[in-house]
């Protein structure tokens, strides 16, 4: 049976780390670090996000600043809010919440925050001093990932890492990390022509791609070490028997209550052939905050 890595009990360790950190501001003086949250639309699954970023805030000592925006705001109003946060030495962090609703463009809200209040870590900036290893704000879940498998003292060097998925926010940061520690890395993503052989090659596998339990137990190799960033919620009952066949507690939970979260990775599969493995909810989810709230920390001290 594999260890499971409790990202839970990880991102409680970074929490702890961030409030002595806010403690020591304040002992010098200084305010304490504000993160502004932009959410605009009423997507239900940010909305939950936003109240648990808010949640972790207050139990770190940050000042957390909400701005909420109608579904049909343009993208001038966007704009400018983002200009006005830019511009206020109160805000340390601003965070513009995604998926922004259709007529949007995200790229354009992204790239106008100011690198040094980019607490996500998604200005090309940003981008661009982690492609060349120099410090900077990172992205949230990659950097917390990282963290976790060094707490648990996962030696990267010249480890066979395989990255499972190719987006701005986890896969393309994550493989620059992984490469950072001396990771061998592929990138493999939908297109990727026998992807469970890649998949198998891996000592270390890092699945992001938002499709329930894509990997199957035979996909990993004996002994991997396993990190699943899906966070996905199952409704069809013949996909749930299929990918919880290992997991009677999983299927009776989807039984009683209709849906349940699962990861990209089958987890009772993996926990019979991996070393370690994280679970889905209670891993990388928790972690992502705890990531955030870092970099809020860091910002607010570059700032002074
Ligand atoms: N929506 C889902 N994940 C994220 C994230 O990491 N940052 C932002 N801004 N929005 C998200």
């Amino acid at each position: 049976m594999a260890t499971i890595l409790d990202g839970k009990a990880h991102a409680d360790r970074m929490l702890e780390v961030v409030r002595q950190g806010v403690e020591a501001r304040m002992a010098r003086g200084l305010r304490a670090p504000a993160l502004a949250v932009v959410l605009v639309g009423d997507d239900p699954a940010s909305h939950v996000y936003v109240r648990n970023k808010a949640a972790a805030c207050a139990k770190v000592g940050i000042t957390s600043l909400e701005h909420r925006l109608g579904a049909d705001t343009p993208q001038a109003e966007l704009d400018a809010l983002i200009d006005r946060l830019n511009a206020d030495p109160a805000v340390d962090g601003i965070l513009v919440q995604l998926p922004l609703p259709k007529g949007l463009d995200s790229k354009e809200a992204l790239h106008r925050i100011s690198p040094a209040k980019d607490v996500d870590g998604f200005h090309p900036m940003n981008q661009g001093l982690l492609l060349e290893g120099l410090p900077g704000l990172r992205p949230c879940t990659p950097t917390a990932c990282m963290s976790l498998l060094a707490h648990h003292g996962v030696d990267l060097k010249g480890l066979r890492a395989v990255v499972l998925g190719r987006s701005e926010i986890v896969g393309k940061p994550m493989a620059l990390m992984l490469l950072e520690q001396h990771a061998t890395v592929t990138i493999a993503h939908s297109r990727t022509k026998d992807l469970a052989a890649v998949c198998r090659e891996a000592d270390l596998l890092v699945a992001a791609v938002g499709r329930p339990g894509l990997v199957e137990g035979s996909w990993i190799k004996p002994g991997a070490v396993v990190v699943d960033v899906g966070i996905n919620r199952v409704e069809d009952p013949g996909l749930a028997a299929r990918i919880f066949a290992g997991e009677p507690k999983k299927l009776e939970a989807f039984q009683a209550k209709g849906a349940v979260l699962c990861g990209d990775v089958r987890f009772g599969e993996a926990m019979d052939v991996a070393s370690a493995v994280t679970p889905v909810p209670g891993g990388v989810g928790p972690l992502t905050i705890a990531g955030l709230l870092t970099n809020t920390l860091q910002a607010a001290n570059q700032q002074g």
